[in-house]
């Protein structure tokens, strides 16, 4: 029985417009041509086009998959705004967005290669700018040291390279580097250090980093640091 099912099957596979496509039309076609005597010209005329619908589908890939895409963006429409609001709220919450009093910005650094905060705004009334780090940890700095250093989004990498090569004794910030807007010594575990320096260094709206250039650590210690 199996057999023949599967030998209709294959004969019906090698003649796919005679078996399944000829008795599903014919199946539906009495039924709908029943009802509306004016419709044949329409009729398959809609059948048609919901033929050519789905084999239209299949070509362009890519239509076919925006197609339900659309459909589920318009059905999770309504959930959509929730999610993107719920997602604001807690990037807002989470973003690590520094207090800043004055013209001046707290900022520390622990024992797990971190900042507490991971984006500075300046106040774009200040001409200087200080920015106050502390070690809250206790290792030392030859073992966990922490700096601050900013520079634009572009140079962070080279700079912090650069800063490796210069080694410990620079501080890890190679020195007389013009692509360094602001850099605090590096301090270790229970110390506190600071730096100010003239605003008109960055350009309002210029994308800008603060980074630890201690070796490996600008990875994790960095943020952003722009005018506000
Ligand atoms: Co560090």
């Amino acid at each position: 029985m199996k057999l023949h099912a599967s030998l209709i099957a294959a004969a019906c596979a090698l003649a796919l417009s005679a078996c399944g496509g000829g008795s599903d039309e014919q199946a539906s076609t009495p039924a709908s041509a029943t009802t509306p005597a004016a419709d044949p010209a329409a009729a398959p005329a809609t059948g048609t086009g919901a033929q050519q619908t789905p084999a239209a589908d299949p070509a362009p890939m890519d239509g076919g998959a925006a197609t339900p895409a659309d459909g589920a963006d318009a059905a999770a429409a309504g959930a959509g705004p929730d999610t993107a609001a719920a997602g604001t709220a807690a990037a807002g919450d989470a973003s690590g967005e520094a207090t800043v009093t004055g013209c001046s910005v707290d900022v520390s650094g622990n024992d797990m290669m971190r900042y507490d905060v991971s984006s500075i705004t300046i106040p774009s009334s200040c001409s200087e700018f200080t920015i106050n780090l502390t070690h809250v940890g206790r290792l030392p700095e030859a073992a966990m040291g922490h700096n601050v250093v900013v520079t634009s989004e572009a140079d962070m990498a080279a700079v912090a390279a650069d800063g490796i090569s210069a080694g410990a004794e620079a501080g890890y910030v190679k020195p007389n580097d013009d692509r360094v807007i602001a850099a605090t010594d590096m301090i270790g575990g229970g110390e506190s250090t600071s730096v100010t320096f003239e605003v008109s260094k960055m350009e309002a709206g210029g994308t800008y980093r603060f980074f630890c250039s201690f070796p490996g650590h600008a990875a994790l210690m960095n943020g952003t640091i722009r005018i506000g």
